[in-house]
């Protein structure tokens, strides 16, 4: 155990100001750590990978890094089933090279927010052995949702619901003697039992992990299922169609109730100890009218917009997500965050290649992968332009934007993972149906060649395709026309070009041409057809891809100062 740093130690290095608004228009950086750089050459990426690639993060010229969870874990939910929320994965490293890390983020600019977990933890998560080892009726079981079994001998379970990754959402445990016992409740995985958070250990414990990061000198938080925490469980349980069809207003058993924003209200004051206030940001999936509840100042100041992910490429999509959650943030104070990627959904330049999202796919690119990458046709080079524009057209906005590990490589998600490498608990759970999310997960090229493309010295843990090679860093960090060279050109400009959170649009004629002006006179154009447009006066800073005289090309994005 190392010596616990005071935020006074950590903060304020040379270039980190101490401006409690840093993270309104950041630009963060997700790192799955398991897939991003191996230093120790046992396949796994790890906490000194990442210090070694601080230089690149610096170069990139983002604001943050946002780290997927790096706790002690058997990995059946790729590290969102936590074991102890205050210490570091062996496989992945010590607390001493997570403060290393901390430390060299800071003297590069570079903040860092860390993933929490509060809605369960793993199955080996030592409160979850303690409630197994104590019996029905015990204090410790009152840390997770145990219930009896239905039927004459308990053999059914609790209710008929399904987790999130497919399978049952009861599990059946043994009792310590030896029989059969009670079931709990896990939303997602087996191994992630809920925890009850109407037990004042819980509620305790989260203050204390909240502190020990904090203390180390970490940012801000990301918080895992933020609208789950606080269930309310009849003694009669209603079916999962029930369920299903009771709105999500704030009154569902599960699902975004309204008392959650008690935790959040009091995990403020545990961020305001601090100076700056420590952030976080709410990954929670609900409508989008709900969502300002979550992010605001009283809360946790900050919440995920995932509209514009779940969007074509298309004009007036844009446009309306836009103008909407600008306002809808607004109303909580708060600044909007714009995604295109993270671990969990098929990359946005795959997305964009393929035809608009079918009828049976619940997320864009689905049937693509379950047909290995054969069905639709997937269109590389268009997806990736479009991805260029769109990229540009986010950095442009107010707000902060959250970017994905790879993506400013261009990659594309990788079908070709054989089952027997699959990782994703949801491809297991689900007997196959869902293919699951390990093709935005399979780790960075670094180098053109090499045993895992310059990622390490041994093998990756997810298998790398042979096209890696051409969008390795090393391919494109001398390549001016690279995705790499355009997003360090876009972070950096963005940086001098920021100013107040306004944008005002442009009407430049055609349905498929968006442009905004942001104060200071940084003007964003965006030609979302495939017909070339005019290009509006001005002197051009950057382009997503080729021009063509004072032509825009289709598929393409500039900024202008006019
Ligand atoms: C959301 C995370 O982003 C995802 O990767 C994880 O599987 C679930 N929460 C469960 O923790």
């Amino acid at each position: 155990m190392t010596q616990q740093l005071s935020p006074e130690t950590t903060e304020n290095t040379a270039m980190l100001s101490n401006d409690p608004d840093w993270w309104r228009q950041a630009a963060v950086y997700q790192i799955y750590p398991r897939s991003f750089a191996d230093a120790d050459g046992n396949s796994i990426g790890d906490l000194a990978g990442i210090t070694s690639r601080v230089p690149y993060l610096r170069e990139l010229g983002i604001d943050a890094v946002w780290l997927s969870p790096f706790y002690p874990s058997a990995l059946a939910d790729g590290g969102y089933d936590v074991d102890d929320y205050r210490d570091v994965d062996p496989k992945i490293g010590t607390l001493e090279d997570f403060d290393a890390m901390i430390g060299t983020l800071h003297d590069a600019g570079i903040r860092l927010i860390v993933d929490i977990v509060p809605n369960h933890s793993s199955d080996r998560h030592e409160w979850f052995q303690q409630a197994l080892a104590a019996g029905p009726g015990s204090p410790e079981r009152e840390r997770y949702i145990f219930r009896d079994g239905r039927g004459e001998h308990g053999e059914l379970p609790p209710a008929d619901w399904t987790s999130v990754f497919g399978g049952p959402a009861w599990t059946r445990i043994t009792e310590p003697d030896g029989t059969p016992g009670q079931w709990y409740l896990h939303l997602f995985a087996p191994e992630q039992p809920d925890f009850n958070w109407h037990d004042a250990d819980v509620r305790e414990d989260f203050r204390t992990t909240l502190r020990f990061w904090s203390d180390r000198g970490v940012d801000g938080f990301r918080i895992d299922v933020a609208h789950a925490l606080t269930k309310d469980l009849p003694d009669q349980l209603p079916s999962q169609a029930e369920l299903d069809a009771m709105p999500k207003d704030g009154t569902h058993p599960i699902w975004d109730r309204d008392e959650v924003h008690e935790i959040y209200a009091d995990w403020r004051t545990v961020f305001d100890e601090y100076s700056p206030p420590r952030i976080a940001v709410a990954e929670a999936w609900v409508a989008s009218d709900r969502r300002p509840r979550y992010a605001s100042a009283e809360g946790l100041g900050q919440a995920f917009n995932f509209d514009l992910l779940e969007a074509d490429f298309d004009a007036a999509q844009f446009r309306e997500i836009v103008t909407f959650n600008l306002e809808l943030s607004a109303t909580s104070g708060s600044s909007t965050t714009w995604v295109f990627s993270n671990h969990d959904v098929v990359r946005h330049p795959t997305r964009y290649g393929l035809p608009p999202k079918a009828a049976d796919e619940d997320k864009a690119g689905i049937n693509w992968l379950l047909s290995g990458g054969t069905e639709p046709q997937l269109d590389a080079a268009a997806g990736l332009r479009r991805a260029r524009a769109a990229t540009l057209f986010e950095l442009a906005l107010p707000g902060s934007a959250y970017l994905y590990q790879g993506e400013e490589l261009g990659l594309h998600e990788v079908a070709e993972i054989p089952d027997a490498s699959r990782q994703d608990p949801s491809f297991f759970n689900s007997g196959g149906a869902e293919i699951g999310r390990d093709g935005c997960r399979v780790p960075l090229p670094w180098t053109a060649s090499g045993p895992s493309y310059g990622f390490g010295e041994a093998e990756a843990h997810l298998p790398q395709p042979a096209w890696f090679a051409e969008h390795a860093v090393e391919r494109q960090e001398d390549d001016p026309g690279s995705t790499l060279s355009l997003y360090r050109r876009a972070l950096h400009l963005r940086r001098q070009l920021q100013t107040d959170e306004t944008l005002e649009w442009v009407d430049v004629g055609g349905d498929d041409v968006l442009a905004f002006r942001r104060p200071g006179g940084w003007v964003t154009v965006t030609n979302f057809g495939t017909t070339p447009a005019e290009l509006p006066a001005g002197e051009v800073l950057l382009a997503s891809g080729p021009l063509d005289g004072d032509v825009l090309p289709g598929e393409t994005t500039v900024w202008l100062r006019d």
